[in-house]
């Protein structure tokens, strides 16, 4: 018994240092499709909020906004917002995406 609990104790600890973390996983699966799903309008180089209407906002500017959640960012995929196109998501490609854009929230633009 003490053998077996001291090779699940290495092997967790050899899963933990070699598998990112899940929210780690979707954010870099979110950022792949954000690139090729988002970027041309929300990641524009210093892109930041929008001043005016009719303006897009950058990712990194959405992620820094007072009390964003990915939960929020989801509820606005969700919804297939009309001023964006339909890219029909699924639940999983609307948590990464929104895992992505929270992930930018500390990251120097
Ligand atoms: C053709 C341009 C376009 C594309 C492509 C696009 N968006 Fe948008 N996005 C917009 C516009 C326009 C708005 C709304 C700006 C406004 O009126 O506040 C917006 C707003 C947003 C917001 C902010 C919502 C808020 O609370 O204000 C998020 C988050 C967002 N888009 C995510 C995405 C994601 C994720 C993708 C890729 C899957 C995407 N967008 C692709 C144009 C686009």
């Amino acid at each position: 018994m003490v053998k077996f609990v001291r090779t699940m104790t290495a092997l967790a600890a050899i899963a933990a240092a070699t598998t990112p973390s899940g929210a780690e996983d979707a954010a870099a699966k979110g950022r792949v499709l954000a690139q090729r799903l988002c970027a041309t309008c929300h990641m524009g180089p210093g892109q930041g909020e929008k001043r005016a209407q009719g303006e897009i906002p950058g990712f990194y500017a959405v992620a820094r906004r007072p009390g964003q959640t990915v939960d929020a960012i989801m509820d606005w995929l969700r919804s297939v917002p009309p001023m964006m196109p339909n890219h029909h998501l699924s639940q999983d490609e609307m948590q990464e995406l929104a895992e992505f854009i929270m992930s930018l929230k500390d990251e120097p633009q």
